[in-house]
């Protein structure tokens, strides 16, 4: 039985040491795939709290918690930071120009460093195994994949939880949704290719110009048409390129974009319907299309049970003050849904707002989080692995 008033002490002393570790990972962040000396730091605690270190990335660290036989849960943070330069004069900024955890990469990794802190206290009154799967690259090339294809989900890992800030609710709060949380996002390039000719006879070319006019229209009726209107999806050309001359038919077109939806069946409609629409209006007008995609992230979907169960400790085993259930899904991606495609789980969003203030939101020069959230987050992670190990 664990003896909750020495829990709450631990909890404490977690907070404090985390909000240090945070305020170091602030001043010195790192991008996507170069988070050299913020895998060092991570490596370096984690030992000093004698938890295992294996099968790691350079930039990726995954440390595993041996208590009594039981369950195996996961909680993931990432490690990167963005390209912008910080304008919020903290007295811990960034000491890297151009660079900043905008992204709150910064609180999460020193409040799952505040967990494992407590959890490798209590180790010997734990049924079950814990692994601390700190990630590079959530921004840019989902380093969550080299993670798993690394084995941090191995041999066997029946739950994973993973949370995010939040800056427009308050510290003190916690966001949960149910189900589908994030959008899975492919890119997409079509090349139309027709016959140049000269402007002034059209009719010894093939214009790849007027197909690709017909394409850029014709497929948002695939959104309107093909997708339930009570399902959101989305199909995005972000760029054209084509054409060399103003008296020239154009020969080859370019278009890009992204295509983002909140299921796998929308996800797979949507390409597929892409795909047919290109070349049989390119066809149309003569001309030939080819459609090529890049996987991206899978849509993130929460598992509801346990979603269920970590509402119920931040409401009755934390210092959570407010539990908003959030109605929407977004449009956005994050990676952690890469987990959840193997592995039942949730990612739940931690307040970070200072209270009555309007809050820059993430990815913006002027982001800053309330601290208060850290403690609150190292409690809600603790009690929800305890939860989860019965
Ligand atoms: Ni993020």
């Amino acid at each position: 039985m664990i003896d909750l008033v020495n829990l709450d002490v631990l909890i404490r002393e977690a907070e404090i040491w985390a909000i240090g570790l945070r305020r170091d990972f602030h001043r010195w962040p790192e991008l996507g795939n170069k988070e050299f000396r913020t895998a060092e730091r991570v490596r370096k605690e984690l030992k000093e709290l004698n938890i295992e270190i294996e099968n790691t990335l350079k930039t990726g660290i995954a440390g595993t918690l041996e208590g009594h036989k039981g369950k195996t849960i996961a909680l993931r943070a990432d490690m990167d930071a963005l390209p912008i330069q910080e304008a919020v004069p903290l007295p811990f900024a960034s000491e890297r120009k151009g660079i900043m955890h905008a992204c709150g990469h910064d609180v999460h990794m020193a409040i799952l460093l505040g967990t494992a802190m407590v959890l490798s206290k209590i180790k010997n009154q734990i049924n079950g195994t814990v692994k601390f799967i700190f990630q590079p690259a959530e921004e840019t090339t989902g380093g969550a994949r080299r993670m798993i294809e690394k084995g941090c989900l191995e041999p066997k890992t029946d739950y994973i939880l993973g949370l995010h800030v939040k800056p427009d609710l308050p510290a003190g709060t916690i966001g949960i949704k149910y189900g589908k949380v994030h959008a899975s996002s492919d890119v997409f390039s079509i090349i139309i290719r027709g016959k140049i000719s000269h402007a002034a006879y059209p009719e010894l070319g093939i214009d790849s110009i007027a197909a690709a006019s017909q394409i850029v229209t014709g497929i948002q009726s695939i959104i309107s048409r093909n997708i339930s209107p009570l399902a959101s999806s989305v199909i995005t050309i972000g760029s054209i390129h084509g054409g060399n001359a103003i008296n020239l038919i154009a020969d080859t077109v370019t278009l890009e974009g992204t295509i983002r939806a909140l299921d796998h069946c929308s996800r797979e409609l949507l390409k597929n319907r892409l795909k047919d629409m290109s070349h049989n209006i390119a066809k149309a007008y003569g001309a030939k299309a080819e459609v090529k995609f890049q996987k991206g992230y899978p849509a993130l979907i929460n598992d509801n049970l346990i979603v269920d169960v970590i509402k119920n400790v931040a409401i009755c085993e934390t210092a959570v003050e407010k539990v908003v259930e959030l109605k929407e899904p977004t449009m956005g991606v994050e990676d952690f849904s890469l987990y959840l495609e193997k592995v039942p789980g949730a990612f739940i969003f931690l307040g970070s707002g200072y209270k009555g203030k309007e809050n820059e939101g993430i990815h913006q020069e002027g982001f800053n989080v309330d601290e208060k959230c850290i403690g609150i987050g190292i409690q809600l992670e603790v009690m929800s692995i305890l939860k989860l190990m019965e």
